[in-house]
């Protein structure tokens, strides 16, 4: 997706600066849309967060953040970047520190001619969205010139309940159409090329259906561990930290009934009407894991109860798999199994389109081995491929598979904008094509509710799988029989 040049100035507000996210993901994508000449002159970002840091102090953690997350840049980039960032510490809890916030924006806002525009980013838990976005409004953040938009970060609430307090709070604050939920999976190019990918090729969206696809995998994997967010993560875990969002976007892109466009306006309501269809998740329908030590990519690692912020007994989940059922008629019968951990064997995220066998015929016993797969790589090395079988000169028999791969990179050169610069672009020009409404968000809680009553009773066997390896061995019995399908160049 290409991104349009912002044309608006305005001020770039990230509350809770200090945490990962805006070091992993915030401030370099920030930098990358200024590099690329993205942003107009007149665009400053202002850090806020609760620990009193010098100058000095918040430069230290800009530089870690290009160091580990940015890489390379152009030194001259980077520090005229640097000239339109800067912290202000303030104390959450209280409208007279919001109110000197306030001045300061003001004045930054005049003297860096940005303007009264204001994208108000919130990457904090979901518990003080309510208590920061009253403050905001009291302290009187959301007046004067200019429009004033928020952000916030998934995930939105911790279950069903939490989530419709939390917009109960947030819309007595703001519009829905000021308010901006994110969830990244949805600029993800290779997320939005499941559409495309279906809807504009005829010959893939006739075996699009029950009749043809025995089943559907979607895989998250991680190699890395929670690092520096071991207090998010103990009270988030897997499922809320990826399925309840960025799968079941996935699973919804792969399961909606033709949209009448791509624009979020006509795709969400698809959306919403294939998470209305999705069966109630029955307790042996959840594999859930926890990782104990082990080597990831040659190094050791601990296991997920010895990493900081985590209690030595903790009970979290840090992998999860799943079977779901969309009871319709298109999906009848056919299972989607979606799986994610931490501290995996490999980093991918992928999804396996499983074409049935079809009557035997010729080949009887080989085809079975090898059935026709539709992958959507989604990450890295994007692409989509197809796996079909062929004879091989050397003998008249054996079934040989082989692929046949679109890799993006190869055709269309760079790899598409990182999802958070399509998205924070999209705030600065009002674009919610890349975000979720509240009747998505409110559904798939719903979705997610059963999962997180029946996810007890694996509990006490964590940790139940080595970091290093592909999660716990009860995940493959979830598949009854049938395999995970292996990323490229592993297994096989
Ligand atoms: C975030 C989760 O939403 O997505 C993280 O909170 C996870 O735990 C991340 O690591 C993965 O995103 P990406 O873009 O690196 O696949």
């Amino acid at each position: 997706m290409e991104i349009n040049r912002v044309k608006e100035s305005g001020i770039f507000v990230i509350f809770g600066v200090t945490g990962d996210l805006a070091k992993r993901k915030l401030i370099p994508a920030l930098y990358r849309l200024k590099s690329k000449r993205l942003l107009p002159e007149n665009y400053f970002v202002v850090g806020v967060g609760r620990r009193v840091l010098t100058e000095s102090g918040f430069d230290r953690m800009l530089e870690e953040s290009r160091n580990s997350f940015i890489g390379r840049v152009n030194r001259r980039a980077w520090s005229e970047f640097k000239k339109q960032v800067s912290y202000y510490s303030i104390n959450f809890k209280s409208v007279k520190s919001f109110r000197k916030l306030a001045n300061y924006m003001e004045r930054t806002g005049r003297e860096s001619k940005c303007g009264g525009n204001r994208v108000f980013y919130l990457a904090m838990p979901p518990d003080v969205f309510g208590p920061v976005a009253r403050n905001m409004k009291k302290a009187g953040l959301l007046k004067g010139k200019g429009w004033k938009r928020v952000v916030f970060e998934k995930p939105f609430g911790f279950d069903l309940e939490s989530a419709r307090g939390v917009n109960r709070q947030v819309s007595s604050v703001f519009s829905e159409r000021q308010v901006y939920r994110i969830d990244h999976y949805l600029a993800k190019e290779f997320v939005q090329n499941i559409l495309f990918f279906r809807f504009a090729n005829p010959m893939f969206e006739q075996i699009w259906n029950n009749n043809f696809i025995d089943n559907v995998q979607i895989t998250i994997a991680e190699q890395d561990g929670i690092g520096s967010r071991g207090r998010y993560y103990e009270k988030a875990g897997a499922v809320r930290d990826m399925v309840q969002n960025h799968a079941l976007q996935i699973l919804s892109f792969v399961a909606m009934e033709a949209p009448k466009s791509a624009k979020s306006a006509d795709t969400c309501p698809e959306k919403v009407r294939v998470l209305k269809s999705i069966r109630k998740v029955l307790p042996s329908e959840v594999v859930t894991g926890q990782y104990g030590s082990g080597k990831v990519n040659g190094k050791n690692v601990v296991a997920y109860r010895k990493e900081s912020g985590v209690a030595p007994g903790s009970l979290t989940e840090t992998y999860a798999a799943i079977r779901f059922y969309v009871d319709n008629p298109r999906w009848e019968g056919v299972p989607f199994y979606v799986r994610t951990g931490k501290r995996l064997a490999k980093s991918y995220a992928e999804v396996n389109i499983m074409i049935k066998d079809v009557v035997c015929t010729v080949f009887c016993d080989e085809r079975m081995e090898h059935p026709n797969i539709i992958t959507v790589r989604i990450q890295p090395d994007e692409g989509i491929s197809i796996k079909f079988n062929v004879k091989s000169h050397e003998s008249v028999y054996p079934i040989n598979p082989v692929i046949m791969d679109f890799r993006h990179k190869a055709v269309f050169g760079m790899n598409a904008p990182e999802a958070y610069e399509t998205l924070i672009a999209g705030v600065m020009q009002g674009d919610k094509a890349l975000f979720t409404d509240w009747e998505e968000t409110e559904q798939s809680w719903k979705v997610i509710e059963p999962v997180l009553k029946s996810m007890d009773k694996m509990r006490k066997k964590f940790p139940n799988y080595r970091a290093g390896s592909f999660g716990p061995e009860e995940a493959d019995k979830l598949l009854e029989g049938k395999k995970w399908v292996m990323p490229q160049g592993v297994g096989e």
